[in-house]
């Protein structure tokens, strides 16, 4: 879609069942392990980059947030197998096959800009900030599918007031991990979009309580294709105001540059806020197709976090700011 493409999935990108089961098929028959050994994750583990890099093992004593939502959960498969992630290659498939040899240890965020004390945190550090939350959230992409993720991380408020940001900053800059060795494909001239990849909030929404600094999901580490080892996510914004790989965090006066309004300033607008009422110049927002589900459901205003979020924005035209 984004480059152009239809949005619609087909049923086949919805199904990814038989994938897998054509895989546990061939694994049996290349006699790597028995049957039962195969059945569920333990065949995902076989085909996932390694794990637990930073934890060592699963995340245990998770807090469950009351931010989450009771709809179905997506399987594991669906959501580290039907991915966005450029720096990997463009289409759905490739992240999970060209992510696996990612190198995401050590790892660093520096953060800089406006504030009273820059800092560099480790990834270690990172986890140490505070106490890590599951947190199951809608995550609407703007191509018009959606997905339910139990994420695993803290509000983006903990590490920024740690900070301390002063007056000055009024929206925070993210930007994404880029380095060709690792990363052949994050080209412009084969991904369409500029590098490193960037994003931004305004500084009252990332302080909002719903903005995740994600470093799991499914009680374990990011895997490399869902943007190991840190990430935001943003809720009741599009799914690619959610940036992978983050690397650098700025505390900025004025609003910055993102990578999908420098690639098309009229389809992609520095808000993102998922809104059935405005549609996308190219098709309408008005329904998602749930990965896994056959029939489209509506889409909800601000992806169901209204009450939380809605106050961010009174007063605004948000078909003039999409
Ligand atoms: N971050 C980086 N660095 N590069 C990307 O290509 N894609 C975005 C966003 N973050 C992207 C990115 C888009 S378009 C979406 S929909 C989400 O990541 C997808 O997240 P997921 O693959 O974990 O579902």
């Amino acid at each position: 879609m984004f480059r152009g493409r239809k949005p619609e999935l087909t049923y086949a990108d919805v199904t990814p069942k038989e994938l897998y089961f054509n895989r546990r098929k061939f694994l049996q028959a290349m006699g790597i392990a028995g049957a039962a050994a195969l059945a569920g994750k333990n065949l995902i583990d076989l085909a996932s980059p390694p794990r637990g890099v930073y934890a060592g093992a699963k995340f245990t004593n998770l807090t469950k947030s009351p931010f989450s939502t009771t709809e179905k959960q997506n399987s594991f498969e669906e959501v580290s197998h039907y991915n966005n992630f450029y720096e990997f290659g463009v289409d759905k498939d490739q992240p999970a096959k060209n992510a696996q040899k990612f190198r995401t240890s050590p790892w660093a965020v520096s953060v800089e800009g406006e504030v009273k004390t820059k800092r560099k945190f480790t990834m270690e550090e990172i986890l140490k900030l505070a106490p890590l939350e599951e947190r199951i959230y809608r995550h609407r992409c703007v191509e018009g599918w959606s997905i339910v993720v139990p994420w695993i991380g803290f509000s983006f408020s903990v590490l920024a007031k740690l900070v301390e940001p002063t007056p000055k900053a009024q929206f925070v800059a993210f930007e994404s991990y880029w380095d060709l060795g690792q990363m052949p494909k994050a080209r412009p001239e084969l991904a369409g979009i500029q590098f490193p990849y960037v994003e931004g909030l305004r500084m009252d929404e990332a302080m909002h309580p719903l903005t995740l600094l994600c470093v799991g999901m499914y009680d374990d580490v990011l895997p490399n294709q869902d943007g190991a080892p840190v990430r935001m996510v943003i809720p009741w914004k599009y799914g690619f105001k959610s940036i992978k790989s983050l690397v650098k965090i700025r505390f900025v006066p004025k609003e910055p540059p993102t990578t999908w309004n420098l690639a098309n300033a009229h389809e992609y607008g520095f808000y993102s806020n998922v809104n059935p009422n405005v549609d996308h110049p190219r098709w309408s927002q008005a329904r998602e197709r749930r990965l896994g589900e056959i029939f489209k459901r509506a889409t909800l205003m601000f992806n169901g976090y209204e009450d939380q979020v809605s106050s961010l924005y009174t007063g605004m035209d948000l078909k003039k700011y999409y």
